[in-house]
């Protein structure tokens, strides 16, 4: 225990303070002891306290006097407490409690996300078909997402993609078609392009997460037809899965911005099939709405959920397991 605080001098004080401090034997005997010298009711307070019952003229001095003792008394604590730890150290070094030859902890591996080592993936493969690789903004306007894909105001196909608005007319982009239109509106053609990137949808199940990747490809020359787009994606799954015997579906089906249009499928399991992405032969409206001649320009474009290329690679049977970021599932992809 510490013992009181002097009522003498400043000077006493901090010569009291010292002492009590190193009559201290552990850390928690020391910010006992400190209470006494620099709490609310140790001896500096008081003093303080006291400094309104002097003359004005003599309070500054006063006070600075004060705050030097105060001053002095916080550097011997802290002197006293880098002692103490010292001589703890010191003490669990020669008890051996501290073994300073054991291997340190380190900071763990880290690692990728499965769906970004996914998208390293589907871009290299791609790059190794000669696509370039482009990127868009995810707050898209209405332009962009909607009516430069032949998709006007009004248009039904519009409530296909249940839309998060955003103020000022924008919305959360819903595909990554838009980057076409971006692209094309500053590249003339031959294009051949793949943008990955997050999307969202009003939209949540096993397959459907409300923020979800595609991955969208644009191919314009002068003479590519539908037959690449199957050559493309056929040989690019091929790849992707390491695996001759791929299973491809392309099924007719509708989007704006195509014509024809299909969607595409590949079989897992048995006889199961998931969809993977939408494509077609990119329609003469969309390369309008660009100033693009469609008499000599055209091409195939797709829009693949890179989300399900990941679920099929890794045998993950709910999309939304990739997004909750619980690290017991995710350290398994290390
Ligand atoms: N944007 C479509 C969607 O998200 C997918 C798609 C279909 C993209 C056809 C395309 C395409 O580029 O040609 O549902």
């Amino acid at each position: 225990m510490s013992t009181p605080p002097s009522t003498g001098s400043l000077d006493a004080i901090v010569r009291d303070a010292i002492a009590a401090f190193a009559a201290c034997r552990d850390p928690a005997a020391l910010e006992n002891a400190k209470a006494a010298w620099l709490g609310k009711t140790g001896a500096l307070t008081a003093r303080l306290k006291a400094l309104g019952q002097l003359p004005p003229a003599e309070r500054p001095a006063a006070g600075a006097r004060i705050n030097q003792a105060k001053e002095a008394i916080e550097a011997a604590l802290v002197r006293r407490r880098e002692a103490l730890a010292e001589e703890k150290l010191a003490g669990d070094l020669a008890a051996q409690a501290l073994d300073v030859s054991l291997p340190g902890r380190g900071q763990g591996g880290g690692g990728l996300h499965p769906i970004t080592r996914t998208l390293e993936r589907v871009e290299g493969l791609f790059r190794s078909l000669g696509f370039t690789v482009a990127d868009g903004p995810e707050i898209e306007d209405d332009f962009h997402n909607f009516t430069a894909l032949n998709t006007p105001e009004n248009h039904p196909a519009r409530s296909m993609q249940d839309t998060f608005y955003v103020d000022g007319g924008l919305v959360l982009r819903t595909h990554t078609s838009p980057i076409q239109i971006r692209w094309m509106e500053g590249h003339p053609p031959p294009i051949k392009i793949i943008a990955p990137g997050r999307v969202y949808r009003v939209d949540s199940d096993a397959t459907h997460s409300p923020m979800f990747h595609q991955v969208e490809g644009l191919w314009i020359d002068e003479d590519v037809s539908f037959a690449d787009l199957k050559g493309v994606i056929t040989e690019f799954l091929r790849r992707f899965f390491e695996r001759d015997d791929v299973h491809v579906r392309f099924r007719p089906s509708f989007f704006p911005f195509v014509e024809p249009g299909a969607e595409i499928d590949m079989a897992f399991g048995e006889g199961r099939w998931l969809e993977l992405a939408g494509a077609g032969q990119v329609h003469p409206n969309v390369l309008k709405a660009v100033g693009i001649d469609p008499q000599r320009w055209q091409g195939f474009a797709f829009g693949m959920g890179y989300d399900r290329l990941a679920m099929l690679r890794y045998g993950v049977a709910d999309l939304r397991l990739f997004f909750e970021n619980d690290l017991k599932f995710l350290e398994q992809f290390r």
